[in-house]
């Protein structure tokens, strides 16, 4: 079946939290996997699905910082992960396999926003590679674990997404390199990546979402500096966040929504804001949200799921 890009009404909105979703929810004997599990909506998502009873594996590229940061949360374990370096994601998926654990829920929620040009790898630029093709990899290797679990995998994509298509003709900006471009590009790809992750993990039983957690103060804005934030319109001038801005908690909800919602059995391939599938974009503002064409575009998806499988030589599911 495919899922329409238009909202159903789930009693659910943008105040909503990750709590209240999972009300009435039990995770008892789910295991969940929360990629950048330890810190802003990731700790919040964590907190969340393990109080619902999951047992949340908490994958970090500096394992003591996320150890510290989860010590109190009970159902918690942390292993060692860089998403940049595609030999770390080999090695934590074969651990992972070896455990024979299925996986119900995948959260790619790890990512890097507005860096300084960094390049990774075989030269990747670094938004691309460790918000999309990390996380390419990493399903790509956990597809056993994945469609065991029935999973739902939930890519977390952002509004930031409305600055740029993928650029097809130079992904990897080795001209014009632009930090507001090279994330919004990622977050494209992680739309594009659920797209047709969902499409072609549906007789595998594993169904995926995109979503858009709204705009929330994190330490993901640890690159911008904090003189800047007034002017981007993120803080009012006493510093405290912006109308529209969304508590960690809140920006949790939509994600763990996506991967528990009873309303969203049978469906996916869609990408979700409030609680909510998102409707087409009508508007360039991105508090409004919504989501645009190229974010949505199956062949875009198609072409780019051979990009990332040409890229980084994994073709498990294709
Ligand atoms: N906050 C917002 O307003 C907003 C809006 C739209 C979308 N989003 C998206 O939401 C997601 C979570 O963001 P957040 O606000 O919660 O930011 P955050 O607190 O900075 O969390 C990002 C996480 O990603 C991890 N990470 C970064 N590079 C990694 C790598 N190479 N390997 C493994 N893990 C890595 C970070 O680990 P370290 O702690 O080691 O850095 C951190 O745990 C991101 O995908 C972001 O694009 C956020």
């Amino acid at each position: 079946m495919i899922t329409k890009q238009l909202r159903i009404g789930t009693g659910f909105g943008a105040h909503s939290t990750a709590e209240d979703v999972l009300s009435g929810i039990d995770l008892t004997g789910t295991t969940a996997l929360v990629t950048g599990g330890h810190s802003g909506l990731g700790l919040e998502t964590t907190r969340a699905l393990a109080r619902a009873g999951a047992q949340v594996v908490v994958p970090a590229r500096r394992p003591s910082a996320a150890e510290r940061a989860l010590r109190d949360i009970p159902g918690t374990e942390v292993h060692a992960l860089d998403l940049a370096d595609l030999e770390s994601v080999r090695s934590f998926c074969a651990r992972f396999l070896e455990s024979g654990r299925p996986l119900g829920i995948l959260i790619n929620g790890a990512g890097v926003m507005a860096c300084p040009e960094t390049r990774v790898g075989p030269g990747w630029e670094a938004h691309f590679a460790v918000n999309h093709l990390g996380h390419f990899a990493l399903v790509q290797r956990l597809l056993p674990a994945l469609a065991a679990g029935g999973a739902r995998v939930v890519s977390i994509a952002s509004a930031g997404h409305f600055l740029s298509d993928v650029r097809w003709d130079d992904i990897h900006f080795r001209t014009g390199y632009d930090r507001w471009l090279a994330y919004a590009q990622s977050k494209t790809a992680n739309a594009l990546f659920a797209l047709h992750l969902d499409r072609l993990g549906t007789d595998l039983g594993v169904r995926a979402f995109a979503v858009h957690p709204g705009s929330i103060l994190t330490p993901l804005q640890r690159h911008i500096p904090r003189e800047e934030w007034l002017a981007l319109g993120w803080v009012t001038p006493d510093g405290k966040p912006a109308d529209g801005f969304k508590t960690p908690g809140q920006g949790a909800a939509t994600a763990v929504w996506a991967a528990t919602s009873p309303l969203l059995d049978g469906h996916g391939g869609v990408y979700c804001q409030d609680c909510d599938i998102a409707e087409p974009a009508a508007t360039d503002d991105m508090l409004i949200g919504g989501v645009k064409p190229w974010a949505t575009d199956p062949g875009s998806a198609s072409r780019l799921w051979e990009l990332s499988g040409g890229l980084t030589g994994l073709n498990a599911l294709r």
